[in-house]
C-alpha cells in the first residue's frame, strides 16, 4: 500500500484594505521611509480599522476565499486549526468561533500559538493528522491582528509588523505530494528578547501594567536579528541536504517575511536565487502567522504540481524550522 502523504490543496488570503504606508508612519513617530526601506525592506502594511473586529474577522475571509475558489463543503472539514499570537480572546479559541462561522460544522478546532513559526508548527500538526489516517481535511489559517499589540509611539516595532490572514487546505495525496519533511526547533533563551511582559499567568493586567505598557510588543531588534539569521538559514540548508536537494531542485524558498534581510541571508546560504525567493514583506510587513500562507495566496498561480518548496520559520520563543513539501496541484 502507498504512504499517505499530507498535501496543500487549497489557498485563501486575506489582508484588510488600510495601507499604512511608510509615509504616514513618518508623522506617527521618529522614523523615515529610508531608514524602513533599506533595515527591513518594508514600504507599507495592511492595518485591520473595523470596530469589533479580532483575528477571527480576518481568518473568517480567508477561509471563505479558500471554500469559494475551492468549492470544498465545510461540513466536510474534519480540523480547524488557527495559528495565532492574537487570538480574539484570551481564553475561548478562536479557531472554535472561525469554524462555526464558516460552517465547518463537524469540525474540532483549537489554535496555535508558537509567535511567527506559528504556521510552520501548524503545517506539522496538519500534516501528522492527515499522515495518520485519522482525518480527510485539515483546514489551517495563519492569522495575525499585530495592530492590536503594538504602541504606535514604539517606532522600533510598530514599522515592522502588520494584520494580514491566510488558510491552507490539507488532504491525504497517495502521488507522493505534500510534506516530505520537516525539522522543527525551540530555545526558551529567546523569551528575553521578544515578549508582551503583562497579561499572562505570571503578571495578569492591572491599572500598572497598562500604565508602564506592558501589553504592548517587546524587541530586542539586534539580538532577534542574529538568532534569526543563522537558525532560519541554518535550518533551510540542513533540509536541503537531508532530502539530497540542491539549489537546482528547489523552485522555491518561502521565507517568514520579518526582515528582508534574515529573507536574503537565507536564500544566500542556501544557494537559492532571487527569483525563486516569494517575498511581500515590502507590502504586509510582517503579519506573524500569515506570512506563510500569505506567500502561498499570492504566488499560486505560479506554482507548479511536483515543484519543490522550502518554507522557513523563526519567532519569539524562540522558536523556528523548515518544511519542505511537494506542490500538489496546476491553478
Ligand atoms: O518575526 C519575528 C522575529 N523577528 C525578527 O526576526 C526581527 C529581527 N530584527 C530586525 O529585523 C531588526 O533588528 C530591526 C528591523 C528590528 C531593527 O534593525 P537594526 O538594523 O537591527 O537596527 P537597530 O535596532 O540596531 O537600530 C539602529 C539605529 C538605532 O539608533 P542608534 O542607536 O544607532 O542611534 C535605533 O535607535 O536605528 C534606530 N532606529 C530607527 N531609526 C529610524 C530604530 N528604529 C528606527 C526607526 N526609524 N523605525
Amino acid at each position: 500500500m502507498k504512504k499517505t502523504t499530507a498535501a496543500i490543496t487549497a489557498v485563501g488570503g486575506y489582508v484588510p484594505e488600510f495601507i499604512l504606508s511608510n509615509k504616514i508612519l513618518e508623522t506617527m513617530v521618529d522614523t523615515n521611509d529610508e531608514w524602513i526601506t533599506t533595515r527591513t525592506g518594508i514600504k507599507e502594511r495592511r492595518i485591520l480599522k473595523e470596530e469589533n473586529a479580532g483575528t477571527s474577522f480576518m481568518a473568517i475571509k480567508a477561509a471563505e476565499d479558500l471554500i469559494q475558489k475551492s468549492g470544498v463543503d465545510p461540513s466536510e472539514i474534519d480540523f480547524v486549526l488557527v495559528a495565532t499570537a492574537t487570538p480574539d480572546l484570551p481564553v475561548a479559541a478562536t479557531a472554535a468561533y472561525v469554524a462555526s462561522e464558516i460552517g465547518a460544522v463537524n469540525a474540532f478546532a483549537y489554535d496555535l500559538q508558537a509567535a511567527c513559526s506559528s504556521f510552520l508548527y501548524g503545517m506539522s500538526t496538519a500534516a501528522s493528522y492527515i499522515e495518520s489516517g485519522k482525518y480527510k481535511k485539515v483546514l489551517l489559517i495563519g492569522a495575525d491582528k499585530m495592530s492590536s499589540i503594538l504602541d504606535y509611539t514604539d517606532r522600533t516595532t510598530c514599522i515592522i509588523f502588520g494584520d494580514g490572514a491566510g488558510a491552507v487546505l490539507f488532504e491525504p495525496n497517495q502521488e507522493g505530494l505534500g510534506v516530505q519533511d520537516e525539522y522543527l526547533r525551540s530555545d526558551g533563551i529567546g523569551r528575553q528578547f521578544l515578549k508582551i511582559d503583562a497579561g499572562g499567568s505570571i503578571l495578569p493586567a492591572s491599572e500598572e501594567t497598562v500604565k508602564n505598557k506592558q501589553h504592548y510588543v517587546y524587541q530586542d531588534g539586534k539580538s532577534v536579528f542574529k538568532f534569526a539569521v543563522s537558525n532560519m538559514a541554518d535550518v533551510s540548508a540542513l533540509i536541503m541536504e537531508r532530502n539530497n536537494l540542491t539549489h537546482e531542485d528547489v523552485q522555491w524558498l518561502v521565507p517568514h517575511q520579518a526582515n528582508r534581510r534574515i529573507i536574503d541571508a537565507t536564500a544566500n546560504r542556501m544557494g537559492v536565487e532571487p527569483a525563486k525567493v516569494m517575498v511581500n514583506i515590502d507590502r504586509y510587513g510582517n503579519t506573524t502567522s500569515a506570512t506563510l500562507p500569505l506567500l502561498l495566496f499570492d504566488y499560486e498561480k505560479q506554482l507548479k504540481k511536483g515543484d519543490n518548496l522550502i518554507f522557513a520559520a523563526f519567532g519569539g520563543g524562540f522558536t523556528w524550522g523548515s518544511i519542505y513539501l511537494k506542490w500538489a496541484y496546476n491553478s
